[in-house]
């Protein structure tokens, strides 16, 4: 009986240690390979976050799809079946945050200078903020880059897209902006986009030059047109219950992790997607043409009315205030 009794009580306490000892378990799940800017910077976080809390967190990271695609991760995340994502900014909408589609306005940020303005201050700020009442907490913007077009035929003037099934994200300004260059533009995952184009369901599509290149993309592209149009970036969000109910040293370790793997991705995002032009480039698979100013006078020009078209979607005073800082 005495045995039995201190037997009991040892068990009870193996068992709170290893309670008490269990690392919180942090599921980051993201679409892209792991050599891109987003999944490099995923990495680093969990090496940043793993090392500052003393391995109190534990940081899993799921790369390419593997366990949600686009839609689902989103609806995952606000389920709490995982804890953390970045998704891209034109993947908001379908959330009911369609303020984040704003990014996608063709030819709105002049430079990475004039969107970090953006995603930096005020703007950037509330539009975080917004994610709140989603059970979502925004914890910043990572970077990918300007965007290429690509199809099996050359695209150099708006001329050039009549009738082209294009992939998009789930982004209505995405869709303006195709339909006003006279493409038919077709939502996909980004995990379906590869068998898309290699089977002709769609002809070509858009994407910043890493994640057209890890995704081999250009195996089935034969003409990329550098046109700069558009920018893709992400913002990295968690599950807000999941982050509010963190300990409070811990939330502060995170939030640290999370800054610097920021500057981190910041750092590597542009050089990425040059080197992976160039990786393209020597392949020589798919011929690589960069806009004449003049070419690109006439993609702007065809482009122009998206911006006022989305007026009503997005908020004209959001637009005229992302417009304010990329002037600066
Ligand atoms: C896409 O769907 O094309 C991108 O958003 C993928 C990504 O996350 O960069």
């Amino acid at each position: 009986m005495k045995l039995k009794s201190v037997l009991l009580v040892l068990s009870a306490a193996l068992s709170f240690n290893a309670y008490a000892q269990a690392p919180i378990v942090i599921k980051f799940s993201h679409v892209v390979a792991t050599d891109t800017p987003k999944g490099q910077a995923a990495e680093r976080f969990k090496q940043l976050a793993e090392k500052a809390t003393n391995g109190r967190v534990k940081v899993e990271v799921y790369p390419n799809s593997q366990l949600y695609k686009d839609k689902e991760e989103l609806e995952a995340l606000q389920l709490g079946a995982v804890q953390m994502l970045a998704p891209s900014l034109a993947k908001f909408g379908p959330l009911g945050v369609k303020e984040f589609e704003a990014f996608d306005l063709p030819y709105i940020f002049p430079s990475k200078t004039a969107l970090y303005n953006v995603t930096e201050g005020e703007i950037g700020k509330g539009l975080l903020k917004k994610l709140e009442p989603k059970g979502i907490t925004g914890l910043a913007f990572w970077d990918n880059g300007f965007k290429v077009m690509s199809a099996n035929k050359p695209l150099r003037t708006p001329a050039d897209f009549k009738g082209l099934k294009l992939r998009i994200q789930s982004s209505k300004v995405l869709d303006a902006q195709m339909r006003a260059l006279g493409a038919n533009p077709q939502v996909l995952a980004f995990s379906e986009v590869y068998q898309a184009l290699q089977t002709g369901v769609v002809d070509g599509t858009e994407n910043p030059p890493s994640n057209m290149y890890t995704q081999k993309m250009h195996e089935v592209q034969k003409y990329v047109t550098v046109s700069n149009h558009g920018y893709l970036g992400y913002a990295v969000i968690v599950n807000k219950k999941f982050w509010d109910g963190l300990p409070p040293d811990i939330r502060t370790a995170l939030d640290k992790a999370m800054k610097d793997a920021t500057t981190f991705e910041k750092a590597i995002a542009q050089r990425d997607n040059d080197l992976a032009l160039d990786a393209i480039k020597k392949t020589g698979k798919t011929d690589i043409y960069t806009l004449s100013v003049k070419e690109q006078a006439e993609w702007r020009k065809a482009l122009l009315p998206v911006q006022q078209s989305m007026e009503s979607r997005i908020g004209k005073d959001l637009i005229s205030a992302i417009n304010k800082e990329a002037a600066k």
